[in-house]
């Protein structure tokens, strides 16, 4: 079941330093909505705040209209969410194969070992990985552990999908052939997605829509077009002026 998210006014510390400043963002149930900003603007502590590991001190969260943490109070915790993620690391487990990396968090919501062995079984296919389901993660390839990362939180079908960086380091080549994965897959699950990235080309290659964020707020949001004819800021200007039409930089 697919929900939407929602900040309203957020603000979050960490070290007594304003991370989150006042932010407010908003993705649609089914929407990719792709989180732009430089290094260090606060956007894995934003998806931190979504699954709830980070409290944010002031402000609203909400998941499918369900208030989730409000001015700093916890109301539904972390594992009862329902939200998938792709950490920045990947955060795999080494010493599982690709199979029970999948069927780690089924095994724990009791799905029966049929029905946990069909959907590893599909979605390892779909995302091209139907013959190395024995494998270690560390007996692959940067790009087939891209793929385990995110067929692993795409199995247990959560409400939202988070993604923080999933395809740095890889060569611009994979990394294109990965998006069209990706993206091919969220529509397909009418998947309500935030992608992080500082990648221009990914946000335009994936987003329905684009959040600029800048020292822990959320700027402007709204389609390339839009950001590129109407920036807000200077700052969204320079982001995304040196790119052609197709998302490509120029
Ligand atoms: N655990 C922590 N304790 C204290 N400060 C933190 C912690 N994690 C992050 N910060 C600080 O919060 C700010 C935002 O960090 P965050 O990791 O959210 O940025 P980011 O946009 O994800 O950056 P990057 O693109 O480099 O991953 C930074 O100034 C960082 O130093
Ligand atoms: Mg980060």
């Amino acid at each position: 079941m697919t929900a939407s998210i929602e900040l309203e006014h957020v603000s979050a510390e960490r070290d007594g330093q304003a991370v989150l400043d006042d932010l407010t963002l908003t993705v649609g149930a089914g929407e990719v909505v792709a989180v732009l900003g430089p290094s260090g603007c606060g956007k894995t502590t934003l998806l931190r705040v979504i699954l709830g590991f980070v409290v944010p001190g002031r402000g609203e969260v909400r998941i499918g209209g369900v208030p989730v943490s409000r001015d700093g109070t916890i109301v539904v915790p972390p594992e009862e969410r329902n939200v998938g993620v792709v950490f920045q690391d990947l955060a795999l487990w080494p010493h599982l194969t690709v199979h029970e990396n999948l069927g780690f968090g089924l095994a724990a919501r009791r799905v029966p070992r049929p029905e946990r062995d069909d959907r590893i079984k599909g979605l390892l296919r779909r995302v091209g990985l139907g013959d190395k389901e024995d494998r270690r993660p560390g007996d692959l390839s940067g790009g087939e552990r891209q793929r385990v990362a995110i067929a692993r939180a795409l199995v247990l079908e959560p409400a939202v999908v988070l993604l923080d960086e999933p395809l740095s380091n890889l060569d611009v080549s994979l990394k294109r052939e990965l998006l069209e994965v990706f993206g091919a897959l969220f529509a397909e699950r009418g998947a309500t997605v935030l992608y992080v990235t500082h990648d221009l080309r990914e946000a335009a290659a994936l987003g329905h829509r684009i959040v600029v964020m800048q020292q822990g707020r959320a700027i402007q949001a709204g389609t390339l077009e839009l950001l590129r004819g109407q920036p807000a800021t200077n700052f969204v200007r320079d982001l995304v002026a040196d790119l052609d039409g197709t998302g490509r930089r120029a």
